[in-house]
């Protein structure tokens, strides 16, 4: 195949992929929140230390994955994709979901990622990495170190950018038990999240659900603890740039944004 026609196939791809957003009855209108979130949980295993995890495999698939509760409301988004997997059954659901997640975040307005594809699934449970290596937005600053900088090798600066992927979508009650949206414009991605961490006063929701913070001004917008935790060195000064520079957070959530979909990726010619 030559490389012409290998981006031209997954033009199809990415095109059939931009039609299913679009869906008035959910949420905010779209899927390509839930889908962003699917690539980045997928991807948000790995293990640099063990060499395990990351997306190469899709292994969500197989029931210890899908059952795991960080991954709870992620069959929403696995099913919106299977159909674009039956119309193109040569793609992989390791490429195809974190295809997804690229063509959501520019479909939202925010910046083109490099994907390049060539992951292979993998067919057994036994291939699941290890359950709960996902984060846990109940807990701070300690913890977001360990996952991001420790486990998976990104920088601090490459993790907060990361977390500003919460400038869109919402929480569920019925999936992590937390509730709400971070941003007034959560089918758009742009800077708003750190704007908004930054411009409003944050104090705790009194209310039945986890501990998570809720804005003073409307009560419309919420934050988690492991977002409140951004305010914090050696997280702030990122959040400061972030929020003046949505140019720079576009960058640097790119190139961090590939490298999460990188982990673990045997390497392999450019397509
Ligand atoms: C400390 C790190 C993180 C924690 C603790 C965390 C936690 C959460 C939680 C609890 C939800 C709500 C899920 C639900 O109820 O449906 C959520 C949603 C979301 N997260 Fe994160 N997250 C983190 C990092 C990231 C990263 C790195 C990305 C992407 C690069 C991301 C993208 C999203 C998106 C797009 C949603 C909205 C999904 C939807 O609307 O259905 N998150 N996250």
């Amino acid at each position: 195949m030559s490389t012409e026609n290998s981006a031209d196939k997954y033009d199809l791809v990415r095109k059939d992929i931009i039609k299913v957003f679009p869906e008035e009855e959910y949420d905010d209108g779209s899927f390509a929140p839930v889908v962003l979130r699917l690539a980045w949980h997928a991807s948000g295993t790995y293990d640099h230390k063990h060499k395990d995890g990351g997306s190469d495999g899709a292994t969500m698939r197989h029931n210890t994955e899908a059952s795991d509760p960080a991954n709870a409301g992620l069959d929403v988004a696995r099913n919106v994709l299977e159909p674009i997997k039956q119309k193109h059954p040569w793609i992989s659901y390791a490429d195809l979901w974190t295809l997804g997640g690229c063509v959501a975040i520019e479909h939202m307005g925010g910046p083109h990622i490099e994907w390049t594809g060539g992951r292979r699934d993998k067919h057994s449970d036994a291939d699941c990495p290890p359950v709960g290596r996902l984060p846990d937005a109940a807990l701070g600053k300690d913890h977001v170190l360990a996952v991001f900088v420790n486990r998976m090798g990104f920088t601090v600066q490459e993790t907060v950018a990361l977390i500003g992927a919460h400038t869109v979508g919402r929480c569920h009650r019925d999936r992590s038990g937390f509730d709400g949206p971070w941003t007034v414009t959560p089918t758009r991605f742009s800077n708003q999240f750190f704007k908004q961490l930054l411009a409003q006063t944050w104090v705790e929701r009194k209310w039945d659900g986890p501990r998570q913070f809720e804005d003073v001004e409307t009560q419309e917008l919420m934050m988690l603890p492991t977002d409140i935790a951004l305010l914090d060195e050696p997280f702030r000064k990122y959040v400061d740039i972030y929020a003046q520079d949505k140019q720079k957070f576009f960058d640097d959530f790119s190139s961090a944004f590939l490298k999460l979909i990188e982990l673990g990726v045997a390497k392999r010619g450019k397509l």
